[in-house]
């Protein structure tokens, strides 16, 4: 089972989205030819994983991965790294940087004081992806970033939520201290607002710091002499009932997305709550395929149910993402020597 066509690397592949991408890229014919490294957070555990991986036919590893431990991020890239340069696995065709932790109110911090939410979602994958541009393929490798409504207050997806509600809290972040709060919990904290909404709005700012490195790396790539033909671009992947819930209430946990959407997806296969083997579909689509409208090289953009979404104002605001990328740089200690990207500061 040797595999030639190229790697493909997916992050939080014990999850719900995570086994079902897992899943289609072990298995299904179109993805013979390639190597999977499916990062969970431990590699001697993931069930939901193993349990799909039973039909597997390519060739695959498991790796652990703790996306809040910025030491371990590195260990775990320059593992990776080593094992392209030596030519034991391709070069990577798709990164999916798809590992999501939402805390519904239940707020933690990581061991160098960063909000979980954050770190896990936003400042593990920044710090991975970066390291890893040295392993991805310089023709046509592709980044898919798994997004969300939660990343735009003005999504109207969002309304129901009422957590966008207050006019203060329909912009995330206008310098670096506003950004600074949120890296580090202090914004919309759980003492702030002790209900599921604070959690949501800082998933949400962990989205929109992921959306606005689509933009940002994008352009960046495009200038460097050596990575100007890979493409990041990301998935709306829609509402799931996943084990994102599980640090919810019994009300949103079971009620809502064990009984209600799974009613809803099974009447409405095209409505607003879909089936994780169908968003995973998406994501690889969004990796792997030229379409109409994927075109050649999809850069820089963002999909909902493989149309063309515009992502939110502010992910799109030049200035913002200035600060953001400076200040992850500082957060994350990136050196020159760790990253092939030329304009990385
Ligand atoms: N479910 C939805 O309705 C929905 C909607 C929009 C977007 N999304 C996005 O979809 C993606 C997949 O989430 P999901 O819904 O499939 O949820 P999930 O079942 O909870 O899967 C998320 C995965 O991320 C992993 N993860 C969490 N923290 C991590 C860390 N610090 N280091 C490494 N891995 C970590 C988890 O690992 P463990 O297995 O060890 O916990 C889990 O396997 C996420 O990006 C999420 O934000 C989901």
């Amino acid at each position: 089972m040797s595999a030639t066509k190229g790697t493909i690397l997916i992050t939080g592949a014990n999850g719900g989205l995570g086994s079902a991408i897992a899943k289609q890229a072990s298995s299904e014919p179109k993805f013979n030819g390639y190597h999977s490294l499916f990062a969970v957070r431990d590699a001697t555990r993931a069930p939901a994983l193993r349990s799909v991986l039973s039909n597997a036919t390519h060739p695959y590893d498991l790796i652990s991965l703790d996306l809040t431990d910025l030491d371990n991020v590195r260990q775990v890239a320059e593992a990776i790294n080593a094992r392209v340069a030596a030519g034991e696995i391709p070069s990577i065709q798709a990164l999916i940087l798809n590992a999501g932790f939402q805390d519904f109110g239940k707020q933690i911090w990581t061991e160098d004081g960063f909000d979980v939410t954050f770190s896990a979602n936003y400042l593990g994958h920044w710090l991975l992806t970066l390291l890893l541009l040295k392993s991805i393929n310089k023709d046509s490798g592709r980044i898919v970033v798994v997004g969300s409504q939660s990343h735009d207050p003005y999504d109207k997806r969002n309304d129901g939520t009422g957590a966008f509600a207050d006019e203060k809290d329909k912009t995330f972040v206008n310098d670096q201290a506003s950004f600074e709060a949120i890296a580090k919990g202090t914004w919309s904290s759980a003492q702030e607002d002790p209900s599921w909404r604070g959690g949501f709005r800082r998933y949400g700012a962990s989205k929109l710091f992921l959306i606005m490195m689509i933009h940002e790396l994008q352009r960046r790539m495009n200038l460097d002499p050596v990575l100007s033909n890979v493409c990041i671009l990301g998935v709306d992947p829609g509402t799931m009932t996943t084990g994102l819930q599980r640090h919810a209430s019994w009300m949103i946990r079971v009620l809502l997305f064990q009984i209600i959407y799974p009613i809803i997806a099974f009447f409405m296969p095209n409505g607003p709550v879909r089936t994780t083997d169908k968003s995973a579909s998406r994501v690889l689509h969004a990796a792997f395929e030229s379409s109409p409208e994927l075109g050649e090289s999809p850069k820089g953009l963002y999909f909902l149910d493989q149309v063309l979404f515009e992502t939110s104002a502010e992910s799109r605001d030049a200035h913002k993402r200035d600060i953001v990328w400076k200040e992850t740089v500082k957060y994350t200690h990136l050196d020159q020597s760790e990253t092939i990207l030329s304009n990385w500061q």
